[in-house]
C-alpha cells in the first residue's frame, strides 16, 4: 500500500509518500523557520499564507522524487487535528481536492498519531534497528505537546496518555528561554548545540517535579527562574554564562523527561520505550534515554532527528494504519485544534 502524506499544523509544510511497511519513498519539507525567527514564535496567519503558497509544489516535488503519479496511490492521509486551524486547513483542503480528483480515499490523521509512529519509518540507505513491539512507552515530546502515552497498537483507540505537562510544552520552554538568552527561534537546537560547552555550576537548576511517582511535569517554573535571573542582572550575560544556563537548564528537563518515561515503563510492565517530537531530536536526552533504559534492561528507539521534527512521512505512514483497518473519511473532514487522543486535552494542550 503506497500513501501521500500531506502536513500543514504548524510550521512546516510537508509531503511525503510512504509504503505501508514505513519505507519513505520520498519526504519533502518547507520549513518557515525564517518567516517566524523574526517575531521570536509562528504566527498563525502567516504561516497560513505560506503554507497555502508552497503546498502545491511541495506535493509534486514528493510525487516526483518518488517516482510515482497520483494513480500509483492507495489512498491520501492528512493531518486534520491538532494544530493551527488555519494551517490545518490548507493541507485539508489540498488534500480533499487530490482525493477528489484521483478518486482515492481521504484519510484524516491526528498529528500526534504520526509523531507516536514515526519510530516505524524506514528511510533508503540508512540502517534502522528493527522497530518497537507493542506494548510500548512513549515519550511525545514537541513544541506544542509533552506527554507520556501507552501504545498498544497503531490506531488512535490503542494510545492511552499516562501523564503530561501541567503547563509550557518541553519544546515551548526550550524556545522560551532560547529566546531569553538571544539565541533565536527556534530555540531547541540552539540551546542543544550551546550546553555541548556550557558548565551548569554556572546556574545550578534542580529538574522539576522530579520526586515521587507522578507522571505529571511542569516546565514553567524553571523558565520563570531564568528569566528572572536574566530580568535581574545589571550587566550583559557573558558567553560563558549563557552556556552554562542553557547546559543547567537541558540538564534539568532531560533528565525529568527520561526518568518520567522510564518511570512510566516500569509501571507498565512494557520492555520498550519510544520518543517521538522535536524535542527527541536532542543530543542529551537521547543520551540518557538509552543509558537509563540500558540500565534498566529496556529496549530504547529513537527515530532518526528528520523523523522527529514535523513531517509528512510520519502522516502517510500513520494514515496508512487506519486505510488497513478499512477506515477513512468523507468530504466532511474538518480542521481542528483539538487531538482525538484521550486525556490530552487540558489546560496547555494542542497549542504552540
Ligand atoms: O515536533 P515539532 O517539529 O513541532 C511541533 O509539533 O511542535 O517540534 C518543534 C520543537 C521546537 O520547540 C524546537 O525548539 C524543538 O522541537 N527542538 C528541540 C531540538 N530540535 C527541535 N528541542 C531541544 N533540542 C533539540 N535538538
Ligand atoms: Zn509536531
Amino acid at each position: 500500500m503506497l500513501l501521500l502524506g500531506l502536513e500543514s499544523s504548524c510550521d512546516e509544510t510537508g509531503a511525503a509518500v510512504v509504503r505501508d511497511d514505513g519505507t519513505v519513498l520520498s519526504d519533502v519539507v518547507h520549513s518557515q523557520v525564517e518567516l517566524h525567527a523574526v517575531y521570536g514564535g509562528v504566527v498563525p496567519e502567516l504561516a497560513s499564507r505560506d503554507h497555502a503558497r508552497n503546498v502545491a509544489p511541495v506535493v509534486r516535488e514528493a510525487l516526483s522524487r518518488a517516482g510515482v503519479t497520483l494513480d500509483a496511490l492507495d489512498g491520501i492521509a492528512v493531518t486534520h487535528r491538532p494544530g493551527l486551524v488555519g494551517a490545518l486547513l490548507v493541507g485539508v483542503q489540498v488534500a480533499k481536492g487530490l482525493a477528489w480528483a484521483s478518486g482515492k480515499p481521504l484519510i484524516g490523521v491526528d498529528h500526534l498519531m504520526g509523531h507516536l509512529l514515526a519510530i516505524f519509518l524506514r528511510r533508503e540507505g540508512e540502517s534502522a534497528p528493527p522497530p518497537p513491539e507493542f506494548p510500548f512507552v512513549a515519550l511525545l515530546a514537541s513544541g506544542g505537546h509533552t506527554a507520556l502515552f501507552r501504545v498498544d497498537g497503531s490506531t488512535t483507540d490503542a494510545v492511552h496518555e499516562l501523564g503530561g505537562t501541567r503547563d509550557d510544552a518541553a519544546g515551548e520552554a526550550f524556545d522560551k528561554v532560547a529566546k531569553l538568552l538571544g539565541l533565536g527561534y527556534p530555540g531547541g537546537p540552539a540551546v542543544d548545540r550551546l550546553a555541548k560547552g556550557g558548565d551548569a555550576s554556572v546556574f545550578p537548576l534542580e529538574a522539576p517535579m522530579s520526586h515521587g511517582t507522578s507522571l505529571e511535569m511542569s516546565f514553567s517554573g524553571i523558565k520563570t527562574r531564568i528569566a528572572t535571573h536574566v530580568r535581574e542582572r545589571t550587566t550583559p550575560l557573558s558567553a560563558e554564562e549563557i552556556a552554562g544556563i542553557c547546559a543547567s537548564f537541558q540538564r534539568a528537563v532531560t533528565t525529568v523527561l527520561a526518568d518520567k518515561l522510564l518511570a512510566a515503563a516500569r509501571r507498565e510492565s512494557v520492555r520498550h520505550v519510544v520518543l517521538g517530537g522535536g524535542v527527541a531530536a536532542n543530543s542529551e536526552l537521547r543520551r540518557r534515554v538509552t543509558e537509563l533504559a540500558e540500565a534498566h534492561g529496556i529496549t530504547a528507539h529513537l527515530p532518526d532527528k528528520q523523523s522527529c521534527t514535523d513531517n509528512a512521512a510520519m502522516i502517510a505512514y500513520a494514515g496508512a494504519m487506519r486505510l488497513a483497518r478499512g477506515e477513512h473519511d468523507a468530504w466532511d473532514l474538518v480542521a481542528t485544534s483539538q487531538t482525538a487522543l484521550p486525556r490530552a486535552t487540558r489546560k496547555g494542550r494542542g497549542k504552540r
